[in-house]
């Protein structure tokens, strides 16, 4: 089972290398250092022995919180803990007051985009070019969730 916690700037080496192993278009070291000092929710995800195999990064603003990153080192994938970790997101911003959380996908990942779906996003628009891919560009959808607010 995977634990979460506040992620800190002495994380950052071992993010940066797990956002390379699993993503073919990473994030720059810099993007990363900027999410950890904005007000940005940034967990670091712990595996039982608290090894850092992963990370989630969301911006909360009133009633809407934003997904922005979500990665798991691919020696820790396909074991339900990304759906685990989404689901404690979602818990955790309900708690936080936000109704509307948003993300962003790349059309070609297949995977994470059936994940989503089954948590309860829907495709709300194709957003043209989003994503870098190589020399060219990929278009990525934009997916909403309502959530219930509670009282
Ligand atoms: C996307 C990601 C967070 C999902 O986490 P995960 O732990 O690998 O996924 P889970 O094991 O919780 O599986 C979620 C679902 O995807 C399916 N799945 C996982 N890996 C799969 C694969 N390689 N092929 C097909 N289906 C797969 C599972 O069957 C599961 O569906 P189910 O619950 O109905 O059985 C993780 O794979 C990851 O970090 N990928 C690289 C970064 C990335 O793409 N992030 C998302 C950016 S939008």
């Amino acid at each position: 089972m995977l634990s979460t916690r506040q992620a800190k700037v002495a994380d950052l080496p071992t993010i940066v290398a797990n956002e390379q192993a699993a993503y073919p278009f990473p994030w720059s070291e810099a993007m990363l250092r900027d999410s950890l000092s904005s007000q940005y929710l940034f967990w670091a995800v712990c595996s039982a022995e608290q090894q850092l195999v992963g990370h989630l990064i969301a911006q909360p603003v009133l009633d809407e919180c934003h997904l922005l990153n979500v990665c798991l080192h691919p020696k820790v994938q396909g074991n339900g803990y990304g759906r685990a970790l989404l689901e404690q997101w979602l818990q955790w911003s309900q708690s936080a007051g936000c109704t509307h959380l948003w993300l962003e996908v790349r059309q070609s990942n297949i995977v994470a985009e059936r994940l989503y779906r089954s948590l309860g996003f829907q495709r709300q628009a194709l957003r043209k070019n989003y994503y870098q891919a190589g020399p060219l560009r990929e278009d990525g959808w934009v997916m909403s969730k309502h959530l219930d607010a509670v009282i």
